[in-house]
């Protein structure tokens, strides 16, 4: 497989959709704008939920972004495994009542196979369990064998973050081969919770909106988002460890070393120490430069947290203080 720089993906993402009738627009703010349901944007979809409810009219029903968003809720899981990180680009098209399944899910396929040039043959995909017409689209129109293809329940194939615009999902797993199957085997299946098989791409039918309090209604119309994390993109296109060792990252992950005095692998816990810095550091800076500051509630409580994290990291590294304290 060819190499692309996590740059170059960005752009090939964004010209792909932009050749299908898609606007390119740029990445909103971390903080959300008249949305009391969320704390900072998480998602591609999150800045643009008025689209999908209908509540305003995009600016075309074809869109495009690579969105930069702050997601907390695996914190724990941040430098222990490969493709954990509080801060993240996610690569998204969106269709406002314009398409549905039958382009979106080729479009993928196309994407990922013929335009980066990800191997058919270890691209795995999961439908919801009761979505048959994905299921016949990815088995009857882009003949993936049956036995290749995995049906999920809510947990893993509906997506939904706070209240809003949610739907039955596809998501496409890539295989990144025995050498990265750590850990228990039970965990290194598609949809396992190990390293091996790694989600790259949900594409999202969003068609009901939930109040908040798990009641569901039907959209006006049926949408299309997607979410693709640009650093998980490019740890399958580079053939790398982690997201902490992609091009772009692995800069962030030097300098870290370099200011500590720490070799990288030269131990476990320094390794996750390390990355924790990194991607803490990552977090801090995009929050800070969308006008966050670190305070003892909301949004800045959150950028506390990452810092002193951060911070606890160093002094654990240098034996001032034990991690569990962090
Ligand atoms: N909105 C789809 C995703 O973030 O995965």
């Amino acid at each position: 497989m060819k190499y692309y720089g996590l740059n170059e993906l960005r752009k090939m993402f964004l010209d792909y959709f932009e050749s299908k009738g898609h606007l390119v627009m740029n990445s909103f703010s971390l903080v959300p704008h008249n949305d009391n349901s969320l704390l900072l944007i998480n998602s591609g979809m999150a800045p643009l939920k008025p689209y999908f409810t209908g509540q305003e009219v995009p600016p075309r029903t074809r869109v495009t972004t690579c969105q930069k968003c702050i997601r907390t809720g695996d914190l724990e899981n941040v430098g222990k495994t490969a493709r954990h990180g509080t801060f993240f680009e996610m690569l998204g098209n969106f269709s406002f009542g314009d398409y549905f399944k039958k382009e979106s899910i080729p479009w993928a396929w196309e994407f990922l196979t013929e335009v980066i040039g990800l191997d058919p043959d270890r691209l795995y995909p999961s439908v919801y369990v009761d979505d048959d017409e994905a299921y016949a689209i990815w088995r009857d129109v882009m003949h993936i064998p049956e036995d290749r293809i995995f049906k999920f329940g809510k947990e893993d194939n509906f997506w939904e973050h706070g209240s809003g615009p949610c739907g039955p999902c596809t998501e496409i797993y890539y295989d990144r081969g025995e050498k990265y199957a750590k850990g228990d085997p039970a965990d290194n299946v598609v949809g396992g919770d190990g390293d091996r098989y790694m989600e790259v791409w949900n594409v999202v039918f969003s068609q009901f909106d939930n109040d908040g309090h798990g009641h569901y209604s039907d959209l006006a119309q049926k949408n299309i988002d997607t979410g693709m994390g640009l650093e998980r993109l490019a740890v399958a296109v580079q053939d790398v460890d982690s997201i902490f060792d992609v091009d772009t990252l692995q800069a962030l992950r030097n300098k870290v070393c370099e200011i500590a005095g720490v070799e990288y692998h030269s131990s476990e816990k320094a390794d996750v120490a390390i990355r924790v810095i990194t991607d803490h550091a990552r977090s801090a800076t995009f929050m800070i430069s969308d006008g966050i500051m670190p305070s003892n509630e909301g949004r800045g409580y959150v950028l506390r947290r990452l810092i002193r994290r951060a911070v606890r990291r160093r002094d654990a590294q240098r034996g001032t203080v034990s991690p569990a304290q962090s």
